[in-house]
């Protein structure tokens, strides 16, 4: 099919809440069609319009647009409850949905016995990975273990029970197992649950052929990734990962389009570093800076208010996120949250336990865990930037140190955000 639209895919080139909802919000200004592509609600997306936050785990943030067309894609796990909070919270604020929302018919049911499951193995687990407890993990292994529940069974009554009978039996083994125990309020969640089964039907479409169909037809779609790179479960710091690709090929596969129709790859990063879960986070600040930076940034978990360890930029993780994720382009986010600095570091290689140094991103989380980041120090800026609105009205220092995180990470920069108002961002050239 020939196209006529544009496609461009957003994607997190670090571990995960650089931003994607703010860019995605400004992008979708200009888009006909935004859709989520992989992940549930472990995400948390926090989108101010004027001074109102409204912090969104499933709907993709172009919703908050008039008119645009919101999908979830067939690589997303749906948890079928939280949507539906999601969606009658924004109808209750006055948004408009009718018509608007799409969910994949493909997409997997992440239901309320794999957020037990989740939170069992991860209380009992040595070794502990600092999940959300949203039942993304025993969600996607349903999926690869091939017996999941799909939107589409919600159709077909008899197959549902028969499969939703079969996994409750086996999870509720599996949480004796691990002296958790299925709580008496597991049937009631599912039947609350599966009782919003006909209301999501009502939403179903085929995402493949409904942006292929757009995109021929002259639309322009963006495709929203959530998490990280640092967090896919291929190319991130395995086993701290999530269970699935966060990287933008993962776009084409988790919504049904095919990867040339994919025009443009947006990088989100942070100016600076952050983590939330275990494993390592090679630029960590020490103590005082951590928690001044944490404070300057409001660094907690839009999903779980858990606190973000925070560190300088690391571009040796962003130029292996340009990379994998083929960018195009960079947004760099929260600029402003540095203003105060007196001088700016950014990680240029790793220096390895064994002495070598390596400007690659390695496979091994163990070293990684265990790697002295080499840093190039630049001056700090000292002067308000929430107010700029054109690069060239930027402190020179800070355009300095965009420019060297541009050429570090080997991509042009296209936008800064400065703040977490909509009107808060410069497009750069
Ligand atoms: P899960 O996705 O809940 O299984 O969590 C796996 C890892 O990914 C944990 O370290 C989480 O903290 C992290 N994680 C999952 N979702 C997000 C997110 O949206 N932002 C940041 N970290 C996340």
């Amino acid at each position: 099919m020939r196209q006529k639209g544009s496609c461009v895919v957003v994607v997190g080139c670090q571990w995960g809440d650089e931003g994607k909802g703010k860019v995605v919000d400004v992008l979708a200004e200009d888009a006909d069609i935004v859709a989520r592509y992989q992940g549930g609600a472990n995400a948390g997306h926090t989108v101010h319009v004027g001074d109102d936050p409204f912090i969104l785990h499933q709907i993709p943030s172009g919703i908050l647009h008039d008119g645009k067309r919101c999908l979830l894609g067939n690589g997303v796990v749906l948890d079928i409850q939280q949507f539906f909070e999601e969606y009658d919270a924004l109808a209750a604020r006055g948004v408009a949905l009718e018509g608007r929302i799409g969910v994949s018919r493909r997409a997997q049911l992440l239901l309320p016995y794999h957020k037990l499951l989740d939170q069992a193995v991860e209380c009992a687990a040595v070794e502990k990975i600092g999940t959300t407890g949203r039942g993304i993990g025993p969600a996607y292994e349903d999926k690869a273990g091939r017996r999941g529940v799909r939107v589409i069974d919600l159709n077909d009554a008899e197959r549902l029970h028969t499969r939703v009978a079969a996994a409750k039996e086996r999870v509720c083994r599996r949480l004796d197992e691990l002296g958790a125990g299925a709580t008496r309020t597991l049937d009631e969640a599912m039947d609350q649950a599966l009782g919003l089964g006909t209301r999501l039907l009502a939403l179903a479409t085929d995402t493949g052929p409904e942006i292929s169909a757009a995109l021929a037809a002259g639309s322009r779609v963006l495709l929203e990734g959530a998490q990280g790179t640092a967090l896919d479960l291929d190319h991130g710091t395995y086993p701290f990962v999530t269970s699935s690709n966060t990287t933008a090929a993962a776009a084409a596969t988790g919504t049904g389009i095919g990867p040339t129709a994919i025009d443009e790859v947006v990088g989100v990063v942070k100016a600076y570093t952050t983590r939330v879960g275990e494993g390592p986070l090679p630029t960590a600040f020490e103590e005082g800076m951590d928690q001044r930076v944490r404070e300057l940034g409001s660094e907690f978990g839009a999903t779980t208010g858990r606190p973000r360890r925070c560190g300088w930029f690391d571009s040796v993780l962003t130029r292996f996120a340009a990379q994998v994720n083929g960018l195009t382009g960079l947004a760099v986010t929260k600029l402003d949250v540095l203003d105060t600095l007196d001088e700016v570091r950014i990680a240029t290689a790793y220096r390895m336990p064994d002495g070598t140094v390596t400007e690659r991103f390695p496979a091994d989380t163990l070293s990684l865990g265990r790697v002295e980041p080499v840093y190039e120090t630049l001056p700090g800026w000292g002067t308000p930037t929430s107010q700029v609105r054109r690069l060239e009205d930027l402190p020179r220092n800070a355009r300095v140190y965009l420019h060297r995180i541009e050429e570090l990470s080997g991509a042009p920069v296209q936008w800064v955000s400065v703040g977490t108002r909509r009107s808060q961002i410069i497009l750069v050239g």
